[in-house]
C-alpha cells in the first residue's frame, strides 16, 4: 500500500474559550462570502478566514467568469463544453444547475456591485478561454477579475454587520456529535484580543469553503493558505472525498527558473484567447494539429503538449508569444499580467514569454450532492475545496469562480428549509497527532516528482513511501505551521491512493504506465475516506460507476 497513514486528529491543547454561532463558514472567498451573505438570513453567521479576508485564491483569479451572458450563447453551449473539458466524468445534473442558474448568479453579482469590464454600448464584454467554443468570459480590470469580485463581495460583507469574521484563525478540527453529525468547529485565533488561542464554537452547520491544495506542490499559482486544510477536515470528520487525482496543472504559468518555489505568476489563458499562441524554442506553433481548438484546447492538452515538448527538448520552458497585442492592447486588457511580467524583467510587448505549466487547481474535492451537504450531517461545502460534479476529470476555464457562486447559493437555499437541530458535540478520544513543519518543502518536491504532472505506479510508489518517512519525523509544538503541514500530509496521502489506483490516463490525470484513456474500467469516481479503526490511517478507496451516479441526490 503506498498512501502513507495520517493522523486521525490534529495534536492541539484544550480549547480555553467556547461560543455559539448558527452557521460557521470556513474561508472568505466568492464561495464562503457568497454563502455567508445568503445565510445570514437564517440564523447567526461566523466566517473564519486563515488570512486577511482577501488572501485566499479568489483574489487572484485573472482570466474571469463563465456564464452564457451572451445572446449567440445558451447554457446548452456551456453544459457542453464543461462535459468535454471534464472528460467523461462530470454530472450531468450538478453542470446543468451550474450552467443554467450561472447568468443569474453573475447578475445579482452586478447588483451587489462587481464591476465587470463593458463594451462601448454597455453589455459586459465577454472573452474567450480554453476549451471554450463561445465568448463567454465575464472579466474585470482587464485582468483582475477575482480581485474586483472579492473587493465587491468583502464591501457587501462590511455593509452587513450581523456577519461575523475572524480573521488569523485555523480551523484545527470539526467537532462532531455521537451520530456523526456536525456540531461544531475547534479553531485556533491568532493576534490580540478577546478571542484570542484555542477555542471552541458550538454550530448547526458548518460550511468549508476553504480553497484548494496548491501548496502540495514546490510550484503553483495557490496563494500561501492553499493546504488543503477543508479536505483534511473533512476527512478526519468521517466525510467522503472525490477525484483528487484530478489535479489541474494551468499550462501558462511564467517561468522564473528552475529553483522558484511557492506561489507563481499566472498569464491567464484568457491571454491565447485574445489570440497570443504557444511556441517552441524554435519558433514553431505546435499546438496547430493537436485539437480543433488548437492553442485554446482544454486545459489537461495543452499542459500535456507543453510537457512532451518539453521532455522532448530538454528544456526547462516553452514560450507565449503575444507581441503582436502591442503597447495598448496589453496596457488595458492585461495590466496585472504586464506589470508581473515586467517585475520579473520579460516585456511581453518586445519578448517572448516563457511559460511552463504549474499546479493550479483541484477539480477533485469533499463529495457534495446537488445541494453543496457533503456525506456528514451538517456539514457542506462549495467552492475549490468542494467536488459537486461540475468539473469531473478536468476543469473548463473559469468555471471556479462560477461554481463558488452557484453552489454557495444553493446550499443558503437549501438551509432556507430549515437549518440542522444543534447536537451534542462529544469527546474526541482519537489518538491525536502532528507532522514536523520542516518537512514541507520536502513534501512538496516529493510530490511535484512522483505525484505532479506525469505519473507511474513507480512513481507513486515512491512517493508514498517517503512520505511515510516524512510523517516519522519528531514533530515540534502544536501551531499553525504544525497543523498546515498536517493537513498537507493527510491530502497528500489521499491523492496518492487515488492516483495509484486509477490505473488509466484521464483528464489532468497522466500515467506514463497507463497512457489511454480506459472508459470500460474506469469510468466512474473514486471515493477517498479515512478508516476510524486505527491511531493512524491510510486512506482507503472505493469506486463509483459513473451509471450509479447518474442522480446525486439520489
Ligand atoms: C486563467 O485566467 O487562465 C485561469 C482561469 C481559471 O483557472 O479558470
Amino acid at each position: 500500500m503506498t498512501a502513507p497513514a495520517v493522523p486521525q486528529r490534529l495534536s492541539a491543547p484544550e480549547p480555553g474559550w467556547t461560543d455559539t454561532v448558527d452557521v460557521v463558514v470556513i474561508g472568505s472567498g466568492i464561495a464562503g462570502l457568497t454563502a455567508a451573505l445568503k445565510a445570514r438570513e437564517l440564523g447567526t453567521v461566523l466566517v473564519v478566514t486563515k488570512d486577511v479576508v482577501a488572501s485566499g485564491s479568489t483574489q487572484w483569479a485573472q482570466g474571469g467568469i463563465a456564464a452564457a451572458l451572451s445572446p449567440e450563447d445558451s447554457p446548452e453551449d456551456h453544459l457542453h463544453d464543461t462535459l468535454v473539458a471534464g472528460a467523461g466524468l462530470c454530472d450531468p445534473d450538478a453542470v446543468r444547475a451550474l450552467v443554467t442558474e450561472g447568468p443569474d448568479a453573475v447578475r445579482d453579482l452586478i447588483e451587489l456591485g462587481a464591476r465587470f469590464d463593458t463594451l462601448a454600448d454597455g453589455e459586459i464584454s465577454l472573452t474567450r478561454e480554453g476549451g471554450h467554443h463561445r465568448n463567454r468570459i465575464a472579466h474585470a480590470g482587464g485582468d483582475a477579475t477575482g480581485a474586483e469580485i472579492e473587493r465587491a463581495l468583502v464591501a457587501a460583507v462590511k455593509r452587513a454587520p450581523d456577519i461575523r469574521l475572524i480573521e488569523h484563525a485555523l480551523v484545527i478540527d470539526l467537532l462532531t456529535a455521537a451520530d456523526g453529525a456536525i456540531a461544531g468547529v475547534t479553531l485556533h485565533v491568532m493576534g490580540e484580543g478577546q478571542l484570542d488561542g484555542i477555542g471552541a464554537i458550538r454550530s448547526r452547520v458548518v460550511i468549508l469553503a476553504s480553497g484548494g491544495l496548491g501548496q502540495l506542490y514546490a510550484a503553483t499559482t495557490n496563494p500561501s493558505v492553499s493546504t488543503g486544510d477543508g479536505m483534511a477536515l473533512a476527512l478526519r470528520a468521517g466525510a467522503k472525498v472525490r477525484d483528487l487525482e484530478f489535479v489541474q496543472f494551468h499550462p501558462t504559468v511564467l517561468w522564473l527558473g528552475k529553483s522558484a518555489k511557492g506561489q507563481q505568476p499566472l498569464v491567464s489563458e484568457a491571454v491565447r484567447g485574445e489570440g497570443a499562441f504557444l511556441v517552441d524554442h524554435e519558433g514553431n506553433r505546435f499546438m496547430q494539429g493537436q485539437h480543433e481548438l488548437a492553442d485554446l484546447a482544454p486545459r489537461d492538452i495543452v499542459a500535456k503538449a507543453i510537457m512532451r515538448q518539453m521532455l522532448a527538448s530538454g528544456k526547462d520552458h516553452v514560450y507565449l508569444d503575444a507581441r503582436h497585442f502591442g503597447d495598448e492592447k496589453w496596457r488595458v486588457r492585461f495590466p496585472t499580467i504586464l506589470a508581473s511580467c515586467r517585475s520579473h524583467g520579460i516585456d511581453p510587448v518586445r519578448e517572448l514569454i516563457p511559460v511552463a505549466p504549474a499546479c493550479h487547481y483541484s477539480s477533485g474535492g469533499v463529495w457534495t450532492d446537488l445541494n453543496g451537504q457533503t456525506s456528514v450531517p451538517g456539514l457542506y461545502a462549495c467552492g475549490e475545496v468542494a467536488c459537486t460534479g461540475v468539473h469531473g476529470a478536468n476543469r473548463l476555464a473559469s468555471n471556479s469562480l462560477l461554481e463558488g457562486l452557484v453552489f454557495a447559493r444553493r446550499i443558503a437555499a437549501q438551509l432556507a428549509e430549515g437549518l440542522p437541530e444543534w447536537r451534542e458535540p462529544v469527546a474526541d478520544t482519537r489518538v491525536p497527532g502532528l507532522v514536523d513543519p520542516d518537512v514541507v518543502p520536502e513534501l512538496q518536491r516529493i510530490m511535484t516528482v512522483g505525484a505532479g504532472v506525469i505519473r507511474s505506479a513507480s512513481g507513486l510508489d515512491e512517493a508514498g513511501a517517503a512520505l511515510d518517512k516524512l510523517i516519522e519525523l519528531p514533530a515540534g509544538e502544536p501551531g499553525t505551521p504544525g497543523w498546515e503541514a498536517t493537513n498537507l500530509v493527510t491530502v497528500a496521502s489521499a491523492l496518492i491512493a487515488a492516483a495509484t489506483v486509477r490505473q488509466e490516463s484521464r483528464g489532468s490525470h497522466w500515467r506514463e504506465d497507463y497512457p489511454d484513456r480506459d472508459d470500460e474500467q474506469w469510468s466512474g469516481n473514486l471515493d477517498l475516506t479515512l478508516p476510524a479503526d486505527s491511531d493512524r490511517a491510510r486512506p482507503g478507496t472505493t469506486f463509483v460507476p459513473q451509471a450509479e451516479e447518474s442522480h446525486r441526490n439520489g
